[in-house]
C-alpha cells in the first residue's frame, strides 16, 4: 500500500542535470544526517582524494553512454545511483559503488529532512539494489553508526544482516562513533518481487 506522498515522489537514474541538486540536497542534511552519512564525496564535505575520485565517479556514471561503456566492458569502478524527485527537487539519493564484480558493492543512501518517513529511503535502496542485482553482483556491504536505528531498520527490512561491529570506528569530526558492518548476499534476499519504481 503506498505511504502517505509516496505517489508523487519518482525513483529515477541519475542523470548529469541532477549532480548540483544532490549536493544541494546532502547540504540540508542536518548535523545527525551528516554525522550518519559522510561519504566523502557529497556537497561541501571537507574534500579528500577519495571524496575528488568519488565526485568524478558520481559524474562518469551519471552519463548514459559513460556508465554503458564501463558496465558493458565490466571496468569497475563505477556507481549504480538513483535520485527520488518531486515535481520540484531532489528529495533523496542512493547508490552502490561497484569496485570490482567479485566484490561486494558499498551502498549508501541519504533523504532530505521533511521527506523521511514516507518509504522514499525504502525505495531507493530497493531501485539500486535490484539494479546491482541484475548486474550479476552477488552481495552489497554497507556501514551503519550504532545509533542509527531508523537506517538500520530500513537496512534489515531489506535483508542486510550484521557481521560486524566496530567500536568507536567511524570518526567525524573529531569524534568516533560505534559502526555495524552489514552485508546482504542476493542469494538469500526475502523475495521483492514488488516493483515499486513506477509510480
Ligand atoms: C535513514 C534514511 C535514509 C531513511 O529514509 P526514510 O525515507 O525516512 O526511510 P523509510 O521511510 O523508507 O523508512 C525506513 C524504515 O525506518 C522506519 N522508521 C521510520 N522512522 C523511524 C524512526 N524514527 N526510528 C526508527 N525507525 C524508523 C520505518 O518504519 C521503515 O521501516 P519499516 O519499513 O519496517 O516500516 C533517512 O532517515 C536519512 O537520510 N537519514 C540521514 C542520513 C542517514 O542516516 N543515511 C544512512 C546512513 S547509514
Amino acid at each position: 500500500m503506498p505511504r502517505l506522498g509516496e505517489e508523487s515522489i519518482r525513483i529515477t537514474a541519475v542523470r548529469p542535470t541532477d549532480i548540483r541538486e544532490i549536493h544541494a540536497a546532502y547540504n540540508r542534511l542536518g548535523d545527525a544526517g551528516k554525522r550518519h552519512f559522510h561519504p566523502g564525496f557529497l556537497g561541501s564535505e571537507a574534500l579528500s582524494p577519495r571524496g575528488i575520485a568519488g565526485r568524478l565517479l558520481l559524474r562518469v556514471s551519471a552519463r548514459p553512454l559513460g556508465l554503458r561503456v564501463l558496465r558493458t566492458l565490466r571496468i569497475a569502478p563505477f556507481l549504480i545511483a538513483a535520485v527520488a524527485r518531486t515535481e520540484s527537487s531532489i528529495s533523496g539519493f542512493a547508490f552502490v559503488l561497484v569496485r570490482k564484480m567479485t566484490r561486494p558493492g558499498t551502498f549508501g543512501v541519504f533523504v532530505v529532512p521533511g521527506s523521511e518517513g514516507r518509504g522514499v529511503g525504502s525505495r531507493l535502496t530497493e531501485s539500486v539494489l535490484r539494479e546491482a542485482e541484475h548486474m550479476g553482483l552477488q552481495e552489497v556491504e554497507l556501514t551503519v553508526q550504532a545509533d542509527n536505528d531508523r537506517a538500520r531498520r530500513l537496512y534489515e527490512g531489506q535483508g542486510f544482516v550484521i557481521v560486524e561491529t566496530v567500536p568507536r570506528g567511524d570518526r567525524y569530526r573529531g569524534y568516533a562513533y560505534d559502526y555495524h558492518r552489514m552485508l546482504l548476499r542476493f542469494s538469500e534476499r526475502p523475495d521483492h518481487h514488488e516493483d515499486r519504481t513506477s509510480s
